[in-house]
């Protein structure tokens, strides 16, 4: 496999979250062979050989907040016809990688190049994969399956290991949700994209909190608690894994959590039913002391601190149709609200419609490139006094 051995690790992020990912991978100081890149979709970081690989693929696991899950890079090669594609995989030394009958399920996509068949080209690199480490098929989401991902673009193939399992958002504390929930990664991504910084003294509030997304992701930030702290990874099972040193990184993560947040992370819903969710989400991750919670209307919500950062989801539909004038009223009560009791906070707003946000009143000087988000195309809208 001279050339085409990869130790490439692939943190993959939602789009418009790649700078934010590739700052938090700057935070981490890995021993990679050169800086980190960004590309569309996320961030590539080249290990010097296989032990750091897997050490990097581990430390990113556990730490990185805004990224969906962790590919380690195997093999990178030219591949213009299908027999090629089953030579060039055999040559791919599964056995290091994949324990001996494993569960395997492989996934493969074809753009613009001459293998144009993703369940043939994934049937082939199953083959390779199955005679080189007695791989059986398998589903890939449960723990004791792997998943190879095969992406074929422009006639170069890269196969890679996926290393987490179920995606990172899925930390394994928000088991409860209310009414159209934020991902753990993409609220971990805004509020890094609003520029929150709990150690420089800015308190946090969320008013609509629904199931507490947002508080859930400050604590973490807030308190250093390695977002994957309590879940299972897919690399743990992978022959590679280290767990002495896996358990290692665990502990110093450990060390290095504050057990009091720095400053107020607060947050309130009108809906009972979304507060208890919230309490009860904040309880299993073991934040309860660290974060407060209550219901309370959007005109009754008052500062917790002198300066802060207000981050809300308020409800909006796909269309603005007729029903959207109460929707008009909220944003207008809760622009209000911060106007008129909110004096040195800043506002981070997230919505699908633009007249929404102006219908807060509120001048929003930075908006966000559109994001995906449950089916709708969303912007974070910036109001700094
Ligand atoms: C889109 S959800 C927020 C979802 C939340 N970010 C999460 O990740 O779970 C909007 C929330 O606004 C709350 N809400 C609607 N009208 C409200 C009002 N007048 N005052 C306070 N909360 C309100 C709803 O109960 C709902 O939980």
């Amino acid at each position: 496999m001279k050339g085409y051995r990869l130790n490439e690790v692939f943190a993959a992020c939602p789009p418009g979250f790649e700078s934010v990912l590739l700052a938090e991978i700057n935070d981490l100081d890995l021993p990679l062979t050169k800086a980190p890149k960004q590309v569309i979709g996320g961030v590539e970081l080249d290990c010097p050989d296989r032990q750091t690989w897997s050490q990097v693929a581990a430390e990113t696991n556990l730490w990185l907040r805004s990224a969906t899950r962790v590919l380690a890079r195997l093999a990178r090669f030219p591949v213009h016809h299908l027999a090629q594609l089953d030579k060039r995989s055999r040559r791919i030394d599964w056995s290091e990688v994949l324990p001996t009958d494993c569960r395997l399920k492989v996934e493969a996509s074809c753009h613009r190049s001459r293998i144009y068949h993703s369940d043939a080209a994934a049937t082939r690199v199953f083959k390779a994969a199955a005679d080189g480490a007695g791989a059986h098929p398998g589903g890939g989401t449960n723990e004791d399956h792997f998943k190879i991902l095969v992406r074929i673009e422009r006639d170069l193939c890269t196969v890679s290991v996926d290393t987490s399992g179920a995606p990172l958002y899925q930390r394994g504390a928000k088991l409860e949700t209310a009414k159209a929930p934020l991902r753990e990664n993409l609220a971990a991504g805004l509020l890094q994209l609003a520029d929150w910084h709990p150690a420089a003294g800015e308190a946090l509030m969320d008013p609509m909190c629904g199931s507490g997304t947002f508080l859930l992701e400050a604590v973490g930030l807030a308190c250093r608690r390695a977002p994957g702290a309590q879940r299972h990874f897919s690399f743990e099972n992978l022959k590679m894994h280290d767990p002495e040193r896996f358990a290692a990184q665990k502990e110093k993560a450990e060390d290095q959590a504050l057990s009091v947040s720095p400053v107020p992370i607060s947050g309130s819903d009108n809906s009972g039913g979304a507060v208890g969710a919230t309490q009860r989400n904040l309880e299993r991750a073991g934040f309860s002391k660290l974060a407060t919670v209550q219901r309370l209307d959007i005109s009754e919500v008052r500062p917790s601190a002198a300066t802060g950062l207000m981050i809300v989801n308020p409800p909006y539909g796909k269309r603005l149709g007729r029903e959207s004038r109460d929707q008009r009223q909220l944003y207008g009560e809760l622009g209000q609200v911060f106007r008129e009791q909110f004096a040195g906070w800043r506002l981070a707003l997230l919505t699908a419609h633009g007249q929404l946000a102006l219908a807060t009143g509120l001048d929003f000087k930075q908006v966000s490139v559109a994001i995906p988000h449950g089916g709708l195309r969303v912007k974070l809208y910036r109001h700094e006094p």
